[in-house]
């Protein structure tokens, strides 16, 4: 089979296809015929820096995400030809994952699914949409009454989270920190320029999803009103931890902070994002996509940021 294959750090133009064995099905584990998967912002980091880690399984095919058939159940009880999705659990990090024409993957993260949606809208779904939902649901509680802060929405994660959050009746203030994004979130009730200080530039926030991470963080939380809600999700900012963060003085009186990891995904979740899909009538949103002969020039325009939305590659 074709697969992307790194062993090393890899610039996105020196990503090529190599000629790998199929994976021998085994029990407890399922073998998926890849029709799509999408790309991921920690598939970048893996690629430019992570890869160097002891816990990375070298060599290694990334892909953290996909959706496609079994090809062999093995002892899972699932069927041939079964559609299916799956995600995280250490996909693309200690076992192979998504990048290749058949994925090997662990029982307890391949989910059957039931979904006319094409294979490119399927394959915008599971990360996106799994981390979208245990967000603003496991996390944040929303409600269709909130009032619902995205910071840093001009990423997938961000048009996930708004197309979800618009569905059930919430108002919605999203930011950008580049004025000509604009228009692409005036979906939005309000829109904000991000300069790093949004506190007294907003009001009525109850809930808040965080996703330019630790840099903002405090801003975020004095951003909401008391009672309110935040959930640190993304890490667009580039600081990846609080040095000197004090929860005492930082997080102002009743103001509750959380954060959300995708680590461990349920058949439940899944189940509830196709059921809400059909219910509203949605389909799965996505940026472009891309043939797997050029995954190559996927993987160049995610680093480019040329692609606004997720970017999805059809196998
Ligand atoms: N906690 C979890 O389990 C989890 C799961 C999935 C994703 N995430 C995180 O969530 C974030 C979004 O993920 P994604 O896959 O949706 O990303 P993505 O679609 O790859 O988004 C990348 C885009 O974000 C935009 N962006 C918006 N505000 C930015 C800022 N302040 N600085 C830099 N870029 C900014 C950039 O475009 P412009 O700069 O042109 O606006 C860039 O093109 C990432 O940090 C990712 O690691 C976390």
């Amino acid at each position: 089979m074709k697969a992307v294959v790194l062993d090393r750090i890899t610039e996105a133009k020196d990503i090529v296809l190599s000629e790998v064995p199929i994976p021998e099905p085994r029990p407890g584990w399922v073998l998926v015929k890849v029709r799509a998967f999408g790309l991921n912002h920690s598939e970048k980091l893996l690629r430019l820096n992570e890869i160097r880690a002891d816990y990375i399984q070298k060599p290694v095919i990334p892909g953290i995400e996909c959706v496609g058939e079994v090809a062999d159940p093995s002892d899972s009880g699932l069927a041939v030809g079964q559609k299916v999705a799956s995600l995280m659990g250490g996909m693309g990090r200690s076992f192979n994952g998504s990048y290749a024409e058949y994925a090997l993957l662990p029982r307890r993260i391949v989910f059957p699914i039931e979904s006319d949606l094409e294979w490119e809208a399927l394959g915008a779904v599971p990360e996106t949409y799994f981390t979208a939902w245990g967000s603003l649901f496991e996390c944040l509680h929303l409600l269709p009454s909130d009032t619902l802060l995205i910071r840093g929405a001009t990423c997938a994660l961000g048009y996930a989270t708004m197309q979800i959050a618009k569905a059930i009746g919430c108002r919605v203030i999203a930011t950008t920190h580049r004025e000509e994004k604009l228009p692409l979130i005036a979906e939005a009730n309000e829109t904000v320029i991000d300069d790093g200080k949004l506190t007294g530039m907003i009001s009525g926030v109850t809930k808040a999803l965080d996703l330019i991470g630790p840099r903002n963080l405090r801003d975020t939380l004095t951003a909401v009103e008391k009672g309110g809600i935040v959930c640190q999700t993304g890490l667009l900012g580039g600081v990846y931890a609080l040095s000197g963060f004090d929860p005492i003085k930082d997080i102002p009186n009743g103001v509750y902070l959380t954060g959300f990891f995708s680590n461990y995904p349920t058949k439940l979740v899944i189940d509830d994002i196709f059921t809400f899909f059909n219910k509203h009538r949605l389909t799965a949103k996505y940026g472009k996509v891309f043939g797997f002969e050029n995954v190559k020039d996927a993987v160049i325009a995610q680093d480019n940021g040329g692609v606004d939305g997720k970017i999805v590659v059809k196998v």
